[in-house]
């Protein structure tokens, strides 16, 4: 994407805005341009014909360009400014928008320290660009070529030679915006290192505690501090660098000025009027001259900024449904001959193939990284697969719009996340609007319920981020309650009541075998004593189902699900008979 589409995309409908507030720009420079004008007339009454009337005149027209100017200079800031924080607004909410709707796979791959740092940095970068930068730019190149013209008038000879330093000025811009632009580059990647750490140590802060790790991890924060540091100081240089040697260049126009407009006025060629009005406009080109420069780097940061924020924006997101296409699935699962890779080099499923109909509940068993969770994962859309292989009543799963593939499916993920809202709301998230009563009768279905209404404020106690307040074993409960209040026909479980004890999962399994009844439930669990009475249960090693039957066939089997069941069982009786 060229630089110039990028701009008109991220303007969008505000390009209206900074036009008109443009139209004051013009307006306030014209009107700045008038006042050396005038100056170097009034000046020039005290050596010829000085009449007070003429004075008097001259002063009441200065002021009233200065206040005409205040009101345009006014507006140029509101509506300029104005329009860059709407297109901020409008840009966070296109990014937070798309974000939403990314495959996992994508956030399986950034990190969100990263998002986090184009979503705010960025964005401000950009701001600047469309505030700011268009208002002094257009400033620059409006005044600039004005005030040359009102010189002109007054002395073609003495214009030349005081503007001789500003080509100078151009070319010395043009280089250190470059230079900016290359560190800027730096430092913007530099806050997102930042940001992805200490949003990664925060998440992790109980993991760093446990391990002794805050030194290393504030070391580590230090060196990417330090970095960042050190690029932003390089910038900083080249600007501080940059502003004393444009007021050299330009007072060394003021001084040829003198001399030879001196030499002019001595002679009786010009006035000292004159001389007095090229030094103001060599006054007011001055500032353009230096604001080209600064203007140049907030373009530079403000376009490699949009560049990040476009990647994001380019990233391909989930299809998007057909809205007149929306439909409850029944819940049949046909499964054949699955394959799946994360990284297309080897397959984490290998020729998985089964039928599950509703009203059935198949428990998935495996020891870790048997691919319990992935197939899960590709079954509820987050992961794609290619057409053929997945098949819910009978239509293939690509053709199924996500999002009733998504509604139809109540998930309740390995890892359990919580928002760091109330617990109503976390459960009612399962379902929009939900009322107090269908809650608090999932939270009975999940066992939750007496605890919840042990909290100070039972249903309405707010969780910490991630619902640290509550224990390992309660979060899962409440998540497994935010999957039961749904009305998805499809329930899938993964390993979701691994924190609680056996016999509060055995309770849950039975409280939800009213609910679940009509259902197609999988459950993917590690403790095989809970899921005995499925109706089938699925043995996963490497990718592939190598044993499956009910509870009875597999035990006669003797296979590796009964090895495994036996393994837990005495490890069971040993605990029960507190030898253990
Ligand atoms: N996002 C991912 N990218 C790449 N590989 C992955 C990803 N998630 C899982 N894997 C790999 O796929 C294999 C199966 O993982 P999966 O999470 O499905 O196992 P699981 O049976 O659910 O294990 P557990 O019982 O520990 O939850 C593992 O070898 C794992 O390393
Ligand atoms: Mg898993």
């Amino acid at each position: 994407m060229s630089n110039i589409s990028i701009i008109s995309s991220f303007a969008g409908k505000h390009w209206k805005s900074i036009a008109i507030g443009s139209c004051f720009v013009v307006i306030t420079n014209l009107l700045h341009v008038l006042l050396p004008s005038f100056v170097g007339q009034a000046v020039d009454l005290f050596y010829n014909n000085f009449s007070f009337r003429e004075l008097y005149y001259i002063c009441g027209l200065i002021i009233l360009i200065e206040f005409l100017k205040g009101v345009s200079r006014f507006f140029m800031r509101y509506i300029i400014i104005g329009a860059s924080w709407k297109i901020e607004n409008d840009i966070r909410k296109r990014m937070f928008n798309h974000l939403l709707k990314l495959p996992v796979t994508y956030y399986n791959k950034t990190r969100t320290g990263d998002i986090i740092a184009r979503i705010t940095n960025d964005l401000t970068a950009a701001r600047m660009m469309f505030g700011p930068a268009v208002m002094y730019s257009m400033n620059a190149v409006i005044l600039l070529p004005l005030a040359i013209i009102f010189m002109l008038s007054k002395d073609v000879e003495l214009t030349m030679y005081a503007i001789i330093p500003f080509p100078f000025i151009a070319v010395m811009m043009y280089r250190i915006g470059k230079k900016i632009h290359e560190n800027f580059i730096k430092v913007q990647e530099s806050y997102s290192d930042i940001s992805a750490h200490v949003q990664e140590n925060l998440n992790g802060i109980q993991v760093i505690k446990a391990f002794v790790r805050e030194l290393s991890e504030l070391n580590k924060l230090k060196k990417l501090s330090r970095e960042y540091v050190e690029y932003n100081c390089r910038v900083i240089k080249i600007q501080s660098f940059m502003f004393p040697l444009l007021d050299v260049l330009a007072s060394t126009g003021i001084i040829i000025l003198l001399w030879v407009g001196g030499k002019k006025v001595i002679s009786g060629e010009t006035t000292i009027g004159v001389i007095i009005s090229l030094i103001m406009y060599i006054g007011l080109l001055v500032w353009p001259s230096m604001a080209l420069g600064w203007v140049t780097a907030i373009f530079q940061r403000g376009i490699a900024s949009m560049k990040r924020i476009q990647e994001i924006l380019d990233e391909e997101p989930e299809p998007k449904d057909d809205l007149s296409d929306i439909y409850t699935l029944r819940g049949n699962i046909s499964v054949k001959n699955l394959n799946f890779s994360y990284n297309g080099k080897f397959n984490v499923l290998s020729g998985i193939s089964f039928e599950i109909k509703p009203n059935r509940t198949i428990a998935i068993v495996g020891r870790t990284g048997s691919g319990k969770s992935t197939l899960l994962g590709v079954l509820s859309g987050i992961y794609s697969i290619n057409r053929g292989s997945v098949f819910f009543d009978g239509k293939d799963i690509n053709d199924i719009p996500l999002s009733c593939l998504r509604s139809s499916i109540a998930l309740t993920p390995q890892d359990t996340f919580l928002f760091s809202d109330t617990i109503a709301e976390n459960i009612s998230f399962g379902k929009e609007g939900a009322d107090m009563s269908t809650i608090k009768r999932a939270a009975v279905l999940a066992s939750i319920a007496d605890e919840i209404e042990s909290f100070s404020q039972d249903f309405e106690t707010t969780l910490g981020e991630r619902g640290i307040t509550v224990s390992g074993g309660q979060r899962q409960r409440i998540a497994i309650a935010r999957a039961l209040i749904s009305e998805a026909p499809i329930i899938f479980f993964d390993d979701s009541l691994s924190n609680v004890d056996t016999v509060t999962e055995k309770l849950i399994l039975n409280n939800i075998k009213g609910t679940i009844k009509g259902k197609t439930a999988l459950i993917v669990t590690q403790r095989l004593g809970a899921i005995r009475d499925s109706n089938e249960i699925f043995y996963m090693k490497d990718g592939r189902i190598t044993e499956r039957g009910t509870h009875e066939v597999l035990m006669e089997l003797d296979g590796e699900y009964a090895a495994l069941y036996r393994e837990q069982e005495s490890i069971e009786s040993l605990k029960d008979n507190n030898t253990l």
